[in-house]
């Protein structure tokens, strides 16, 4: 089975530090995590990103994401590559196809939530997020980071916020990729995948035991940022 792989240079550090960031969808952890990144030159991995792009091959293949063997049975056939622009974002490539903004899209969340309740998914995807954390500096954001993919991360961090603040931050960014939708739609589906994620079996989302807890609904994405510089800034020495 060929590995996922990072291509593209990443900024490669003598010394790894690792932030650990987990929390619901709509938390605000991508956009705070890369902007948190490019201001101390670490290197940032959007996890939810890969799932996604396991998501989006099996509807290109026109298969039921809720089919476990028929998602299973493509994973071997999968060429999955990650790379970061100079400008630190993150692109996804799959079977040689920049597919960044297309995983974007409400149906391939609602599959990356599917596909990432597998096992087997995980595993397959584990090794491509550790080895990004044992060759560079990283901000890696996800739903197991602190507690399966890093547990020895120096600073875990689980950002969360209301699913209405949530759900309203989504609705927003949807409508300004003129991509518009009822909000009590994106709600439904942010609550939908809540359910996924916090109770399926394998490595459902929760807190590190020793996360800091981070509650985002009453701050605004610069009070936010600040908020985990703070974090960073305590317990990073560069
Ligand atoms: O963060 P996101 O919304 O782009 O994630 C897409 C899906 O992938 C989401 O339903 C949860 C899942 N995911 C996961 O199970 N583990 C991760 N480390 C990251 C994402």
């Amino acid at each position: 089975m060929p590995p996922p792989s990072l291509c593209g240079k990443g900024k490669t550090m003598s010394k790894n530090f690792a932030v650990a960031i987990d929390g619901p969808s709509g938390a605000g952890k991508s956009t705070i995590a890369r902007t948190c990144a490019q201001t101390l030159g670490f290197l940032y991995v959007d996890t939810g990103a890969i799932y996604r792009t396991v998501g989006l091959a099996a509807l290109r293949r026109g298969l039921d994401s809720h089919d476990k063997g028929a998602v299973l049975a493509i994973l071997p056939e999968l060429n999955i590559e990650l790379s970061h622009a100079a400008d630190g974002l993150q692109h996804m490539m799959l079977d040689g196809e920049d597919v960044t903004a297309e995983i974007r899209r409400p149906e391939v969340s609602l599959a990356a939530s599917a596909v990432s309740a597998y096992p087997e998914v995980r595993a397959f995807l584990m090794e491509l997020q550790r080895s990004l954390a044992r060759t560079h500096t990283v901000i890696m954001d996800g739903r197991d980071i602190g507690t399966v993919v890093l547990p020895d991360a120096p600073l875990k961090i689980f950002l969360t916020a209301s699913a209405e603040a949530r759900a309203k931050r989504r609705w927003k960014e949807l409508k300004e990729k003129g991509r518009e939708q009822p909000f009590e739609e994106v709600l439904r589906e942010m609550e939908l995948r809540d359910k996924n994620d916090s109770e399926r079996a394998a490595a459902p989302l929760k807190a590190a035991e020793d996360a800091v807890l981070l509650d985002t609904t009453a701050l605004d994405f610069q009070q936010s940022c600040e908020a985990v510089m703070k974090l960073i800034r305590e317990r990073w020495t560069p």
